[in-house]
């Protein structure tokens, strides 16, 4: 088991420091420098066929759903097509509004969630397009699905998703990117630039993992925290939910992820000096704002652990400590932030003693409704 482990303590590490290659081998054979274009061809879903979708539902559950949250963000906020993003087990409830214009997106690593399934099946049933993004090659999910875009992330043994996340939110930039070159909502040139970006991510992963001593320190510093929130705004939000999500499933510890701006609305009436508050800053034209509500937490006793990027420095007079994510595009930086959050999540869960690869109550993949 030692050796299957690759000399790391537990498979979530050793999973934690795969990501590099995972990102790469997800983005890479679909963006080939002799093509201006994103190389998808396992999509059969034509520019026809995209230019009378009027309506796109992005469907999963847990890390996947948080997945999907920041593809919602970044696929209407670029391509203006309306955007939905819902986790299976609600949205087949509902009588949800699906005809043969909308497309429906569904996330999954395992292929195998049932609520997930139903959510595909009664989409096609009603006319909707169907396009999976899958990690496991042949699952019940990579069948049924109209369209499959795999994630190339390997098998995931460890129960707390970590490197079929970062391979999703990889799947999710090649799918903005496939959509808006479609619908000739970006340029060519756009597209090259936002590329170039993409071809750094690997690299720019090793860099934050290096910092894996330094996040190790800081757990060991707010291990006993009484309440913990992880706050952002905009795709940081989006990014605070799957750390938030990571802390309760390997560490026990309770959390909330929450908008920045709504902590004023209620939360802020927890803080107090054992509150821990973890602040993702990576977006520049959110920055002043998340700022001024960081500043709210310390002025009532709270501890700010954030995470921002590299350059930012004025950000350390503000709060307590600081972990630094390199510079990127604003579409990318969700990828960067979130693995803090993973090193975080599995230095306080061990810390604590727990048993990392299989917390208590949860399986890797949920067959049942
Ligand atoms: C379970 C796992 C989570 C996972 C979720 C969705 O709850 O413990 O890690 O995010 O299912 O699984 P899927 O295989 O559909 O991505």
């Amino acid at each position: 088991a030692a050796a299957e482990k690759g000399g790391y303590d537990h498979f979530m590490l050793k999973e934690i420091f795969e990501q590099a290659k995972v990102v790469k081998d997800t983005l890479m054979p679909r963006l080939p420098e002799n093509q201006n274009r994103v190389v998808l061809d396992e999509i059969k879903l034509s520019k026809d066929e995209l230019d009378n979708i009027n309506k796109i539902y992005i469907v999963a559950c847990g890390t996947a759903y948080y997945a999907g949250l920041v593809g919602k963000y970044l696929i209407e906020r670029i391509t203006r097509v309306p955007v939905v993003a819902e986790v299976a087990s609600e949205f087949r409830y509902r009588d949800p509004v699906i005809d043969e214009n909308t497309l429906m997106i569904v996330i999954s690593q395992s292929g195998e969630t049932a609520d997930t399934l139903a959510a595909l099946r009664l989409a096609k049933q009603r006319g909707a397009r169907v396009l999976g993004v899958v990690n496991v090659v042949g699952s019940s999910i990579a069948r049924e699905a109209d369209d499959i875009l795999y994630t190339w992330a390997g098998p995931e043994i460890a129960v707390a998703s970590t490197k079929a996340y970062s391979a999703q939110l990889a799947a999710m930039y090649l799918l903005t990117c496939h959509i808006a070159l479609e619908l000739g909502k970006m340029t060519e040139d756009e597209f090259v630039s936002l590329r170039d970006e993409l071809y750094q991510l690997p690299r720019k992963v090793n860099r934050v993992l290096s910092k894996a001593e330094k996040i190790k320190r800081l757990a060991d510093k707010y291990v006993h925290s009484k309440n913990v929130f992880y706050v952002g705004r905009g795709l940081d939000y989006m990014v605070s939910m799957e750390g938030s999500l990571k802390l309760k499933e390997i560490a026990y510890v309770h959390s909330e992820p929450y908008a920045a701006g709504e902590l004023k609305h209620g939360p802020i009436a927890l803080i107090e000096d054992a509150t821990l508050v973890i602040g993702i800053v990576t977006q520049e034209d959110l920055y002043e704002k998340t700022v001024s509500n960081l500043k709210e937490i310390k002025a009532r006793d709270g501890k700010v652990l954030a995470i921002a990027v590299k350059g930012n420095t004025e950000i350390e007079k503000v709060v307590d400590d600081v972990i630094y994510i390199p510079q990127t595009h604003w579409m990318f930086t969700s990828l960067l932030a979130n693995i803090p959050q993973q090193l975080f999540a599995y230095y306080v869960s061990t810390a604590l003693g727990h048993d990392v690869d299989k917390p208590r109550n949860l399986a890797k993949s949920v067959t049942v409704e």
